[in-house]
């Protein structure tokens, strides 16, 4: 429980350090026969099992059988067009499945259905921009609603994983990568936390009389 506490205050070096945490709170549900230890190790590895943080893949785009998500031993496997194949010619990234889905679909390059059985029905698209002032030096995050209506229905999101008011929700890069907030889609169905993609949740560079706010022991203490 002591290592979950310390990690709100330590959240960058958490974001370098999750898969040696996660092996720590095995460790540690292994040496205390503790129910509640027990809980937070199978609840952190089984968030972790597709968030690949920071962590690349072996083999770019496996075949369905050999992409460890398919079962091999389903005659079906087989049958599925493997993704290099199936992904040509669209546009790359440098990470998740290396295509850059959102210009894939505002180039028209796939025309997903919205509705499995209406093939008239368009989404909703809300074109709204959420910035996220960050404390940290980091660029501030903009959450984009156009790019997520596009695939998404509001209630893919709201309110279960976000109250729609601005700020109203908690959001830090450890609740990401343990697989809740943005990291409930980013890292799973969406793309993942890498080193090369910090900068597409973090597109807003800082103003530039920028600094960082003092703490709140700093604010308090009278010798200052
Ligand atoms: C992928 C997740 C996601 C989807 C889908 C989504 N939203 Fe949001 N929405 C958010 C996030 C994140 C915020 C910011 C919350 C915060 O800052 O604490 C937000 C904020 C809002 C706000 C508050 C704006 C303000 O100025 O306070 C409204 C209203 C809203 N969303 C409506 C919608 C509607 C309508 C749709 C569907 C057309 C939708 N959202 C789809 C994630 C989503
Ligand atoms: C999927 C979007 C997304 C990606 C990718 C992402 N971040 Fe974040 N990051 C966020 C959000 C959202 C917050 C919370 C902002 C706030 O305070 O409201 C955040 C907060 C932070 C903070 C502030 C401390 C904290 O934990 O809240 C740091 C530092 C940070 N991110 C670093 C990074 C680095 C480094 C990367 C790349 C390895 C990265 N982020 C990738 C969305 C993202
Ligand atoms: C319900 C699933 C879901 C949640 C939750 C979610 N996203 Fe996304 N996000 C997606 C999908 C799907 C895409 C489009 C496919 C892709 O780019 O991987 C996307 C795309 C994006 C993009 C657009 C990148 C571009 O190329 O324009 C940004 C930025 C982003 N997400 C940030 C966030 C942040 C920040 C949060 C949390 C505040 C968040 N997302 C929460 C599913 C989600």
């Amino acid at each position: 429980m002591i290592i979950i506490k310390q990690t709100r205050f330590l959240s960058l070096a958490l974001l370098l350090a999750v898969p040696f945490m996660a092996t720590q709170v095995q460790a540690s549900a292994d040496s205390l026969s503790g129910v509640t230890a027990v809980n937070v190790a199978s609840s952190v590895s089984a968030a972790n099992t597709f968030n690949r943080n920071l962590k690349k893949d072996k083999v770019r785009n496996a075949a369905p059988p050999e992409d460890g998500i398919h079962d091999p031993a389903n005659d079906s496997t087989h049958v599925l067009q493997p993704p290099l194949e199936a992904f040509e010619g669209f546009p790359p990234s440098d990470f998740g499945n290396y295509v850059d889905w959102v210009k894939t679909l505002d180039d028209g390059i796939i025309q997903p259905r919205w509705d499995r059985k209406d093939p008239t029905e368009e989404p909703f698209v809300m074109d709204l921009d959420i910035v996220r002032p960050v404390k940290a030096s980091v660029p501030d995050v903009v959450f984009p609603h156009r790019q997520h209506t596009m695939w998404l229905a509001c209630s893919n999101c709201h309110p279960a994983i976000f109250i729609p008011q601005q700020q109203a929700n908690q959001i830090n890069m450890s609740a990401i990568l343990l697989g809740q907030k943005c990291g409930v889609c980013h890292g799973k169905v969406s793309f993942p936390i890498t080193t090369k993609s910090c900068k597409k949740c973090h597109s807003k560079p800082k103003p530039a009389d920028w600094e960082p706010p003092l703490s709140e022991a700093t604010l308090k203490n009278p010798w200052r």
